[in-house]
């Protein structure tokens, strides 16, 4: 796997091998590395390990932007999902920011984090989802946020949409249905679905500079990619095949 041209290649987890000198130590790094993928393994493609590998590589590259602690950044970014699964189980009731800050507090002690690094990752975490009251106030829980909303949109978001679509047992498309009335985890939350309802609206919702920059880049080839999903179910197929218009 390769990184992205606008990630740092020094710090490609690469599947879980660490090139480069990671900011919070080559050692430290693959213990919370381990521990994160035990907790994500059986959350696979949408919030699975890759997925926390890319939201740490984004992190730091936005990190390293605007001058933000690493350390801090790099623990929140690969134990921000841990919680996942009591979400999932749940279908959506315990959210996963909370629970995962729960289940952070005590590893963090157990590795020897410092009470100031320990309150500081543990607000990117219960913060990193922006809801019930939680809003990223640091600049490092601002950055994961960022890192972690950019990994569900563009050609990533795309394909995890259609992989937790998958998984909820949702059908490909469903132009003719109102998405008012319908409810995420059941069979009409497609990929389609979450663009209208979630997606279309997360590049306006970016806290930092470099987040809005790539944000809007990857939403104008969402919508594109959309609008031509749409052509192809529901209208004529394009008399020349580099033609996206409608
Ligand atoms: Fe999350
Ligand atoms: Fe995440």
């Amino acid at each position: 796997m390769s990184c992205p041209t606008t990630d740092n290649q020094q710090n490609c987890l690469s599947s879980g091998q660490l090139q480069g000198e990671p900011p919070l130590g080559r050692e430290l790094t693959e213990r919370l590395l381990a521990i994160s993928h035990e907790y994500c393994e059986a959350e696979g493609g949408c919030h699975g390990p890759d997925h926390t590998e890319r939201v740490y590589n984004l992190a730091l590259h936005i990190g390293r932007l605007m001058n933000a602690r690493l350390d801090i950044l790099s623990a929140a970014a690969l134990l921000h999902d841990i919680g996942r699964s009591h979400e999932m189980l749940s279908q959506g009731k315990i959210c996963h920011a909370t629970k995962g800050a729960e289940m952070s507090l005590t590893i963090l002690t157990d590795l020897n984090f410092s009470p100031e690094m320990q309150g500081a990752i543990l607000h990117c975490i219960e913060a990193h989802r922006y809801r019930n009251n939680k809003v990223p106030e640091t600049l490092e829980a601002k950055i994961l946020f960022d890192a972690d909303k950019l990994d569900s949109i563009g050609a990533i978001g795309i394909g995890r949409a259609f992989l937790f679509a998958g998984q909820v047992g949702a059908r490909l498309h469903n132009r003719g249905v109102d998405v008012a009335n319908t409810s995420s985890y059941s069979t009409e939350d497609t990929a389609y679905r979450e663009f209208l309802v979630k997606l279309c609206k997360i590049k306006d919702k970016m806290l930092t500079p470099e987040g809005k920059r790539l944000a809007a880049e990857r939403h104008e080839f969402m919508e594109l990619f959309f609008k031509r999903l749409d052509k192809e179910i529901h209208g004529s197929p394009p008399k020349n095949p580099d033609d996206n218009s409608r």
